[in-house]
């Protein structure tokens, strides 16, 4: 098979005659479709009851796609239970937030402690691996699917108890002082006594109200391995049979309930299903494609899923526009995928996907306008050959995200509950990304000497040496940016006893010991950059740093809350408030100007540039043009558009069309 850019979808024949296999794959050759995610739903055919396996339906899937040269990502088929296994096993079931005990239903409905899903689940995969490791279709695994959820069932608070005896080496002093329990009196004198938060345990109005945030932290961390042990659980009996292809499970994103982090060493390549909220700019998915690609050190990722028209789970699913489709797919190949695959390839007759977008629609026909488009991306693709295949992306700019300090901060009482980690997150990365700037999107242990660059924007929990790794990258002539409600708590989420902003204190240059914080609608003017801030207020007291910008009103008038510290060769930068995103633009202008890091094509609103440089050396350049009219721009260095072999010369003036794509490879 040639070497390019995986291409093609979920795929799920067996929900059909087979004859509609023919139609399928006349169609899939017709788009240049090579690859097939399958069986990501097909525990109950594959297992019809505990001592029968059935894998005629699976067999005659994978032989066609290898007779027709199209290769299959394998999934396990473990997210959704049978529902004879759910009957004979009720412990299976989950237990949800309100202490209530599913019964049979849905999809993603297993309890991660059950020792019944965990033989069963491990036992499917093994006999899937034992009969497919060899076959010649076979191109990657697919581990269960979109992990997530929680339990709080009986079996789920003993593991808990387990990971926390594990986790605090069996010391229960070291646990409740981590939790600090001496507070509303929960000192605990036997392991036993621990509950899982909860509805009914800790919390009040919601997941996010917890009277212990260190016993919620610990739940969430519980629930990420619980189910990563579910993952590696699957992976350990593929590889007693099949020791090299790779392994995978498919990531959200920007998903809150699972810290990825803790996951990534344990892929082979990440892989995440794009879907991004209806309103977001285009930098939205950009930043959660980057996170995906910092998962595994910059290595390229899997595009696994998107729609190619319209989804159907929202009150209302508005359409991908002509040509939204194409700039979308290269969007994510500018960040890093080298495969595009949709959910799905042909849509469902029933059940609540079956209006869902699909490459082959109810009527099965070539002639739609969707259709057409993915048509026309697979030649595109092919075009493309391997030019793009495990392409790096040379940033100098990183940006740390935690998932630590987005729990920490969405779970505190104060100062305010209106402060959202991904929208503070976004809105740095989306002024460093429209400013011309490739991002890696880093977590807090990782390598910070490549970086000129590191924005650490709400940095609530600290952990390990990071500042002191910050403190070396400014020193050595780098900037390092952090914000508001960063540096405040310790990985127990205790409170730094130090000045705010506790560990980042020298590096800033300041110290804050108080901070205001006021509802949506009150705004608080920045003067010296013309915008203003929201939310929460920090009251800064220069300790070496300088002055950036003040607030304009209330007694803390003409107060720091922009400020620039000189640290070492570099600069320690802090905003103190919620700026606006011109204020953001601005601040992050001024530091990527430092470094020399600000793009040629800025002055273009809504023009995506991203670089990739081959692992040949070559430097791929892609511009994507998210606005409805033509970019009329000029070359700033001599290059061939990949997708049209079109030559143009440095200076020499270039369209590109609404919604546009150029990949140029430079010379
Ligand atoms: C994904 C899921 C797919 C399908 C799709 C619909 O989250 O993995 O199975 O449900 O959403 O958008």
């Amino acid at each position: 098979m040639t070497r390019k850019i995986r291409y093609g979808g979920d795929y799920n024949p067996e929900q059909w005659p087979e004859s509609v296999q023919d139609e399928d794959h006349r169609l899939f050759t017709a788009a240049g479709i090579d690859t097939l995610t399958v069986g990501v739903f097909s525990w109950s055919l594959t297992q019809p009851a505990e001592d029968t396996y059935d894998f005629t339906a699976l067999d005659r899937i994978l032989d066609r796609a290898a007779a027709e040269d199209r290769q299959v990502c394998l999934a396990t088929g473990t997210a959704a239970l049978p529902p004879w296994l759910a009957k004979k096993y009720p412990e299976v079931n989950r237990t949800d937030f309100e202490g209530r005990r599913h019964r049979y239903g849905q999809r993603h409905n297993f309890c991660p402690s059950s020792p019944a899903y965990r033989r069963l689940a491990t036992a499917l995969a093994a006999r899937l691996a034992e009969r497919y490791a060899d076959h010649p279709a076979l191109l990657a695994w697919h581990i269960n699917n979109e992990y997530g959820g929680v339990c709080y069932c009986e079996l789920c608070a003993e593991a808990f108890r387990g990971w926390l005896r594990d986790k605090f080496e069996g010391d229960l002093d070291a646990l409740n002082d981590a939790w600090w329990t001496t507070f509303w009196s929960h000192r605990y004198t036997d392991w036993a006594e621990i509950e899982p938060p909860s509805a009914l345990t800790e919390h009040w109005r919601g997941p996010d109200h917890t009277a212990f945030q260190g016993i919620t932290l610990d739940y969430f961390r519980f629930t990420t391995d619980a189910l990563l042990g579910c993952f590696l659980a699957e992976k350990e009996v593929i590889r007693a049979h099949d020791p090299e292809t790779p392994v995978t499970t498919n990531f959200m994103g920007m998903f809150r309930p699972l810290d990825y982090h803790r996951w990534a060493p344990h892929l082979d390549f990440a892989s995440w299903d794009s879907y991004p909220p209806l309103d977001a700019p285009p930098t939205w998915p950009a930043l959660a494609h980057d996170l995906m690609r910092g998962l595994k050190d910059g290595a390229p990722f899997w595009l696994m899923e998107q729609t190619p028209s319209t989804t159907a789970c929202r009150d209302v699913n508005p359409l991908r526009r002509p040509g939204e489709l194409r700039l979308a797919t290269f969007q994510a190949i500018a960040h890093g995928a080298d495969a595009a695959l949709y959910f799905q390839m042909r849509a469902s007759r029933g059940a609540c996907e079956k209006y869902h977008g699909a490459v082959i629609g109810h009527a099965g026909r070539d002639d739609t306008r969707v259709f057409r488009e993915v048509a026309a991306l697979g030649r595109d693709l092919a075009g493309l050959g391997d030019a793009v295949l495990g392409a790096r992306t040379p940033a100098r700019t990183a940006l740390v995200f935690d998932w630590d300090s987005w729990w920490a901060l969405e779970i505190s009482d104060g100062p305010s509950r209106l402060v959202k980690y991904q929208e503070v997150v976004h809105a740095y990365y989306r002024a460093a990304r429209e400013a011309g700037a490739d991002v890696d999107v880093v977590p807090q242990t990782a390598d910070l000497t490549p970086y000129d660059v590191v924005l650490a924007p709400v940095l609530h929990l600290v952990k390990g040496d990071l500042a002191e790794r910050l403190e070396a990258v400014a020193e050595r002539g780098g900037t390092v940016l952090t914000t508001f409600l960063s540096g405040r708590v310790d990985e127990h989420d205790r409170a730094f006893l130090a000045d705010v902003p506790g560990p980042l204190a020298s590096l800033m240059g300041i110290r804050i010991d108080e901070w205001d914080s006021r509802p949506p609608g009150f705004i608080q003017p920045i003067p010296e950059l013309e915008s203003e801030g929201r939310l929460v207020f920090e009251i800064v007291q220069l300790r070496g740093a300088e002055t950036v910008a003040t607030y304009g009103t209330d007694f803390y008038a003409g107060i720091a809350a922009v400020t620039r510290n000189r640290y070492g060769l570099g600069e320690g930068w802090y905003v103190a408030t919620a700026l606006d995103q011109p204020g953001v633009d601005q601040v992050v202008r001024r530091v990527l100007s430092r470094h020399d890091l600000i793009g040629p094509y800025i002055e273009h609103k809504g023009l995506e540039a991203a670089t990739r440089i081959a692992p040949d050396g070559t430097r791929l350049l892609f511009l994507l043009n998210h606005t409805e009219e033509a970019a009329h721009l000029k070359a700033c260095t001599s290059a061939t558009d990949l997708l049209t072999g079109k030559q143009t010369e440095a200076g020499a003036p270039f369209t590109l069309d609404p919604r546009g794509v150029a990949v140029l490879r430079l010379q």
